[in-house]
């Protein structure tokens, strides 16, 4: 991994970034396409933060960018039901959830949309960099509904089993998405997802997520949701109290009490 400064310009900025994120700067003329001196890359141009995988047949560019059309069209997909009908919503208002594994911040934003309260969990400095980024630019925006649901997520910057006392207060539900385990297909894995699974060695540590539920499932919450994938197992093999199964993905759900 190497940052790098799409104009003169952003220079300072990338200096600075390189520095905090101890990672090497590329020279802003250094071409992606035919670098070898990193797998992926990430780009500061203005007020945007994007990754890039290098090499001639990277996919594009990954940004967190809230007001994009793919993430309006999330917002008013099918997996905004079943997300919505796994975490309880309709049941509670507001409902407040901790979102543990925040990532890009896709769900994270699907469950404000649904009118929760949103505090999100990133314990990786890359994409808590570019989390940070496409909050601010979607606080800045002009779009009304944007900068409303934008102001119902809250970044905490730290590994989910370290949050402070005071976040974790009146959280009603703790939402999982680890990391999913590398897929043979990887032609077919979405790029957002071929670039976690790029960052971070996932089967590194399989137990990690087992634990990060078992810790969830300690804290005093309603409900703990676990997003996996439809015919992986369980986390843990903790059986859940019941399951929202979409075409991919399913939801499942360990209830504690009811939502009130
Ligand atoms: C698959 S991604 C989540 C994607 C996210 N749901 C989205 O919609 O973009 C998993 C993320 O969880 C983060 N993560 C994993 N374990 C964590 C923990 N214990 N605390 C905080 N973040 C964690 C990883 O750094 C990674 O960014």
């Amino acid at each position: 991994m190497a940052l790098q400064a799409a104009t003169t310009l952003d220079e300072v900025f990338a200096g600075q970034l390189a520095q905090r994120l101890c990672l090497p700067l590329l020279k802003t003329d250094v071409d992606l396409v035919h670098c070898t001196l990193a797998t992926a890359v990430l780009v500061i141009s203005g007020h945007s933060l994007y990754l890039q995988q290098t090499g001639r047949a990277a996919p594009g560019p990954v940004m967190v960018d809230f007001g994009s059309a793919g993430m309006r069209h999330r917002s008013r997909s099918g997996a905004r039901e079943l997300l919505g009908k796994a975490v309880g919503h309709g049941k509670k208002m507001p409902l407040k959830v901790l979102d543990a594994t925040a990532g890009l911040g896709t769900d994270a934003f699907v469950l404000a949309d649904l009118a929760c309260e949103v505090v999100m969990c990133e314990r990786n400095p890359v994409i808590l960099e570019m989390l940070r980024c496409g909050l601010r630019s979607a606080a800045v925006s002009d779009d009304v509904w944007l900068s409303a649901v934008i102001q119902r997520m809250r970044l905490c910057p730290v590994d989910a089993r370290q949050i402070p006392a005071e976040e974790i207060e009146g959280v009603d539900v703790i939402y999982l998405d680890p990391m999913f385990p590398q897929r043979a297909k990887s032609a077919a894995v979405r790029k957002e997802m071929a670039l976690f699974q790029l960052l971070f060695d996932c089967s590194a540590n399989p137990q990690d997520a087992d634990a990060l539920l078992v810790w969830a499932l300690e804290q005093d919450t309603a409900r703990v949701v676990v997003k996996r994938p439809s015919k992986a197992p369980s986390l843990a093999t903790l059986k859940p109290s019941h399951c929202i199964s979409g075409k991919s993905v399913r939801y499942d759900v360990y209830v504690h009490r009811k939502l009130l």
